[in-house]
């Protein structure tokens, strides 16, 4: 489904993607791990078309998708949450996610008016399926910190994507938090057939869903491969998995 080859991203004099290889299939869990300033963020600001790359391909459903803008390689289906979170404070829940749905039908500029009535039982239905409808008309902005990353999925969900990216879905979240989310994450991998991209601190989460992993470091890819193989790899026990990783 997504193919990245080879690709390259400098901040000046800073090369922060350094050759970097992925790929994903339709309907994996894929992670990507890396110690801080690996170049995970990098990468994919540079699938979703918030960075344009320097060098390299980026191939997305058969088609390039290196160097389109955001709004293109949102609406060819890859959607994405950040690292830090990223929604509107001041409406509730339900607009959040309202908002999204309807800016991906191309209503947006009605979102004042009787269209305003338009996306409501599809934004239901999403709030359902990420267990947020008890708080739909909640303030965003007063939400636990979990549940804003909960959210940020719901927007994200509103693209309709084929492929979703979630940067660190679990970052700052109390274990119990950490839990839900990464059952949330594989019910949407398994119940709405989503492909999902993430990259993650946790190794615990990360080797107990995802079914393909590709460690960064240093912005370039050491390894991409099935659990089992990541684990037993040398080179990602010296560079990375270190003390840190029961083997
Ligand atoms: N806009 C930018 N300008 C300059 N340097 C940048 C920029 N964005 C990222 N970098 C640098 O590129 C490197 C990779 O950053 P990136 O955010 O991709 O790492 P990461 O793997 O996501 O790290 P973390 O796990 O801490 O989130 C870092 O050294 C960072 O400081
Ligand atoms: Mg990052």
């Amino acid at each position: 489904m997504l193919q990245v080859e080879a690709v390259h991203k400098s901040f000046g004099d800073f090369t922060a993607v350094y050759g970097a290889n992925l790929t994903v299939e339709q309907g994996e869990l894929v992670a990507v791990i890396g110690p801080n300033g690996a170049g995970k963020t990098t990468l994919f600001n540079l699938i979703s078309g918030q960075l344009k790359l320097d060098k390299g391909k980026i191939v997305f459903k058969g088609e390039e998708i290196s160097g389109l803008p955001p709004y293109d390689i949102c609406k060819r289906g890859i959607g994405r949450s950040f690292q830090i979170v990223n929604i509107f404070h001041r409406l509730t829940v339900f607009e959040n996610v309202q908002v999204a749905m309807l800016s991906h039908q191309r209503l947006s500029s009605n979102l004042f008016s009787p269209a305003q009535k338009l996306a409501v039982e599809e934004t239901n239905r999403i709030l359902e399926s990420v267990g947020l409808s008890d708080k739909a008309r909640n303030i965003a902005g007063s939400l636990s910190h979990g549940d804003q990353k909960i959210l940020e999925i719901a927007i994200a969900l509103g693209n309709e994507p084929e492929l979703l990216i979630l940067d660190e879905p679990t970052a700052g979240m109390s274990p119990e938090e950490t839990a839900a989310t990464m059952a949330l994450i594989k019910q949407l991998a398994g119940t709405r057939g989503l492909t999902i991209l993430f990259c993650e601190h946790d190794m615990e989460v990360v080797f107990d869903i995802a079914q393909s992993i590709m460690v960064m470091h240093h912005g370039q890819t050491l390894i991409q491969g099935k659990p089992e193989e990541v684990r037993k790899n040398k080179e990602v026990q010296e560079a990375y998995l270190g003390g840190e990783f029961d083997a």
